[in-house]
């Protein structure tokens, strides 16, 4: 799909049928996360692949909302910190964190392409959320999506305009 076209189609879809994810489709979706651009190629993530059958309840502890659990799939992107570049020369800064959000907008653009919902999960539990997937101590949960057929329809992009955002030369 042209890439304009995709950028308006992704949208957070917050309501999904149980109709099962083809697995060429999942397929696609973490070969999109797998190259993802991450600081200095350390790829310094793990997505996790959760089939929600039969564990709506626990799953639900980790994001309360219905639609988290409606579709058969969700996906966590974990970042592991230790691996991940640092900008040591000045601030130290982790950017692990930044590689994960790539690897998430990753997967849910390709998810569009192929006509498949998700939604950004980072208000979650994260205590709930390492607990029920055994994540150890230097694993971090960033992000969570349900991935699956959508049931609602894409609501208006609601924007700040680019004269808001956009600086030119300075602050
Ligand atoms: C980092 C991040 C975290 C988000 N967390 C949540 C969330 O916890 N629950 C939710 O319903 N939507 C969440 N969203 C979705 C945003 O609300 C949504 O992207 C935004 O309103 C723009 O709408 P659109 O994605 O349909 O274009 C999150 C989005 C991002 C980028």
């Amino acid at each position: 799909m042209d890439f304009e076209k995709l950028i308006h189609k992704r949208y957070s879809c917050r309501y999904y049928s149980s109709e099962p994810v083809e697995s060429d489709q999942l397929s696609k979706v973490l070969e999109a996360a797998r190259l993802a651009p991450t600081a200095a190629n350390r790829q310094p993530f793990q997505v996790i692949v959760i089939q929600t059958e039969n564990k709506g309840g626990d799953l639900l502890k980790i994001y309360g909302r219905d639609w988290f659990v409606q579709p058969p799939l969700v996906l966590c992107v974990c970042s592991l910190p230790n691996l991940g570049w640092r900008r040591k020369k000045y601030d130290n800064r982790e950017y692990a964190t930044v590689d994960a959000a790539i690897v998430m907008d990753h997967i849910t653009l390709q998810a569009a392409d192929l006509g498949l919902g998700t939604c950004w999960i980072g208000d979650f539990n994260p205590e709930a959320a390492r607990e029920l997937l055994g994540l150890p101590d230097e694993v971090e949960p960033i992000a969570f999506t349900p991935l699956g057929h959508q049931r609602d329809e894409p609501t208006e992009k609601i924007r700040k305009p680019l004269e808001e955002l956009i600086r030119y030369d300075t602050w």
